[in-house]
């Protein structure tokens, strides 16, 4: 048997037990170790019924990621899938933990399935732009409809044990948590009942419902815009009314092969391992103590504090929420009290859910209160001299060893920690706004900060279910720095003869969610002229100029809460052009004496995003950003890049540096040094031929 699988006979069942940490992916050689166990079985007269189970925290959770892109080693999944269709004795598959793609298609292919009351069901596949390739899209339609299919298949999300359970695609949950037992007793029940082996592809199809594909095909081209997996995962599930079993067995193969050899699924492949990258910090090491996190505290409750206490209370953690005075903390409550009833309206929260998360909330308008916290989060205003008073008094009324962290998008925490009188427990911890939704938390490590406390931060990120990134300190961490580099592109194209909304429509179908000016109107516009006013001392003359939000501020639109910014909004907030914007653009033109042009879509698209391609190079020179991965996992969820084209660093480089590189010495030449000077790392990966990653 393989090195992955091992044999046992316990009287005429036959067990083959897959370890292939860390989640059983089904890798050559347990490929070739099951394929080894059915013919053993098949050919012992002895044996009469297989049992494949997993040892570790799953089943198997899917084909392994790793072997893509590479040729792959004998047998195939699909053969080894095949192999169990045609077995003559009953082959039960005990599934828990995830049972996940090629895992959920192994386990489809097996006769008989058992699983413990907790195991999760899926296909995430699509997550990794890849069309499901042992079976997924054939089996599953014939056990458990179209309905769920579609939805499994093209969305990626998970069933528990019941829902499979009711829709066929498990036999039975264990009643004990014993899976082993349970299932070898099944099996033997099925070998006593005379049950044989049953294939899931001699089932019919369900009936047919186009109306059903197409309203998927609708749905998904909103939702999952620009990505090619969920309506090449429809047509595979077509397959099935083309042609027979065995036939879209083949043919659903080949489209998983294309769509693993497509840009997207690499992109998406990068996406993922960059994910697990940024959660182990290159020079940190992986056995750093962590400091204890029983209780958080929060100071400041406007909409980032509020949203900090509801990420901390949904994810079970007791929270202190300090506001400045009796009025803001009832206020703050109110909104959240609010938000969630909210969701339980909507059924995605219960009552009872709710009343546990309040309880854990504790509140005051007394800073001396969160001297119980084991960790603090400062979320008030952002202005340099208050938050430097709030981490004075939070060096005074905390213990000794209570990590402090600053939510500042921008300020400098160096300064904040000196503040604080104990620089070593002083970190940043970035939430995005809405905090209890954006995935993102850019944990922020100072100068001072102790290795204790990024390894603590990091950890509670995790815990939190938040993805964290780590930066070091400076001008807007990773997102807002490289942000702020695109808004100053877009202003200036518009400055040049660009429309606000032509720009916003090329990162749209780019794959940005929305461009920059729609996000200027959503965020409030009077929140980035705040921003500019922070740090116009820095700036150009020229960013100076480009003062339209100033403009806009001093006419009373600061974006959508007005009901105009950029553009004009109705009541339910749908937007539309707003002639004020054109008259601003225009008067500004004239007053400035400012020639405007045509500009053609690849100029504008470039600007916008190789504006941030270059800071992206500066961080990694500066050390600020430590890995290419950071820059890519924080763009993509902190931003909206989108992630099938694997983040700006990874982008760039499938380009190449080279073309990237003649590309911004062509806008240096035509904007000047001061915006496009290449960054030094850029120019040397270019010249040795490489790119951000090795
Ligand atoms: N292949 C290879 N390695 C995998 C893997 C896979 N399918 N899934 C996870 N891993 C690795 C991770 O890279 C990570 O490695 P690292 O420690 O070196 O970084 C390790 O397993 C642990 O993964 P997580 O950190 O994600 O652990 P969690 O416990 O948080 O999550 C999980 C476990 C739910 C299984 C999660 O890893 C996951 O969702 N994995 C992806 C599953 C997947 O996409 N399966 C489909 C693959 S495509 C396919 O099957 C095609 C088929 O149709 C032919």
């Amino acid at each position: 048997m393989s090195d992955t699988i091992s044999f046992h006979v316990h009287g005429a069942i036959a067990e083959a037990v897959v370890d292939n940490p860390p989640v059983n992916a089904t890798s050559a050689s347990v490929r070739q170790g099951l394929a080894e166990a059915i013919r053993k079985v098949e050919a012992d007269p002895q044996l009469s019924a297989l049992v494949i189970r997993c040892v570790g925290k799953t089943f198997i959770a899917g084909a392994d990621i790793k072997e893509f892109g590479k040729p792959m080693a004998d047998p195939q999944l699909p053969a080894l899938l095949e192999l169990m269709d045609h077995a003559t004795k009953p082959i039960v598959a005990a599934v828990h933990g995830t049972v996940l793609g090629g895992g959920f298609e192994v386990a489809l292919a097996c006769h008989y399935r058992i699983a413990l009351g907790d195991t999760k069901f899926g296909f995430p596949e699509v997550k990794l732009g890849i069309v499901p390739g042992a079976g997924g899209t054939q089996r599953t339609p014939r056990l458990a409809g179209l309905e769920t299919t579609i939805k499994l298949t093209t969305e990626g999300g998970q069933i528990d044990a019941a829902k499979a359970l009711a829709d066929s695609l498990i036999d039975r949950i264990a009643d004990s948590g014993d899976l082993a037992a349970a299932a070898l007793a099944y099996a033997q029940q099925l070998v006593d009942e005379g049950k044989g082996p049953r294939s899931a592809g001699a089932l019919p199809m369900p009936a047919d419902d186009p109306a059903l594909f197409e309203e998927a095909r609708k749905a998904l081209s909103r939702k999952m815009r620009g990505q090619s997996a969920p309506l090449r995962i429809l047509d595979a599930i077509r397959l099935g009314y083309e042609l027979d079993f065995d036939a879209a067995l083949m043919r659903e193969l080949d489209l998983c092969r294309e769509s693993i050899a497509g840009p997207q699924s690499k992109a998406l492949r990068h996406m993922f391992a960059a994910e697990r990258d940024v959660a182990r910090v290159p020079d940190l090491p992986a056995d750093t103590a962590t400091r204890p996190v029983e209780r958080v505290g929060v100071i400041g409750l406007g909409a980032m504090g509020r949203g900090i206490v509801m990420a901390m209370a949904s994810a079970g953690m007791p929270v202190i929420a300090v506001g400045l005075d009796d009025g803001h903390v009832a206020a703050a409550m109110k909104a959240i009290g609010k938000m969630w009833s909210s969701s339980v309206a909507k059924g995605s929260l219960t009552q009872g859910a709710m009343d546990k998360r309040l309880a854990l909330i504790a509140t005051s308008d007394d800073p001396r209160d969160l001297g119980a916290a084991n960790l603090v989060i400062e979320a008030v205003t952002e202005n340099l001299n208050v938050k430097k008073a709030v981490f004075a008094t939070l060096g005074q009324v905390t213990q000794p060893g209570t990590i402090l962290a600053s939510n500042t998008s921008f300020l400098n925490i160096d300064a904040l920690a000196d503040a604080s009188g104990r620089p070593e427990d002083v970190c940043g911890m970035h939430f995005f706004n809405p905090a209890h939704i954006m995935r993102l938390l850019e944990n922020v490590r100072a100068a001072k900060t102790d290795p204790e406390v990024v390894a603590t931060i990091m950890a509670l990120g995790k815990r939190i279910g938040k993805l964290s990134v780590l930066s070091g300190v400076c001008d807007g961490f990773i997102v807002n720095r490289m942000l702020s580099k695109r808004s100053r592109e877009a202003f200036f194209l518009v400055e040049e003869g660009a429309s606000p909304a032509a720009i916003d429509k090329i990162l749209l179908s780019y794959g940005f969610p929305m461009g920059p000016f729609a996000l200027g109107d959503l965020a409030g516009l009077d929140v980035q002229a705040a921003a500019r006013l922070a740090r116009a001392a820095n700036a150009t003359e020229r960013e100076l100029r480009a003062d339209f939000v100033e403009q806009m501020v001093a006419d009373g639109r600061t974006g959508q809460k007005t009901g105009s910014g950029w553009y004009s909004y109705d009541e339910n907030r749908k937007a539309s052009p707003n002639p004020q914007t054109d008259a601003m653009i225009a008067a500004h033109a004239e007053r400035h004496g400012l020639t405007l042009r045509d500009i053609g879509e690849d100029e504008i698209r470039e600007r916008l995003l190789y504006a941030m391609v270059n800071e992206g190079a500066k961080l990694l020179d500066e050390g600020i950003a430590p890995r290419p991965q950071e820059i890519d996992v924080a763009m993509v969820n902190g931003l909206g890049w989108p992630n099938y084209t694997g983040g700006p660093m990874f982008w760039a480089d499938q380009i190449g540096l080279d073309k990237v590189l003649a590309t911004i010495e062509r806008f240096r030449a035509q904007q000047g040094d001061a915006y496009w000077t290449p960054a030094p790392l850029l120019v040397k990966h270019a010249k040795a031929g490489r790119g951000f990653y090795a």
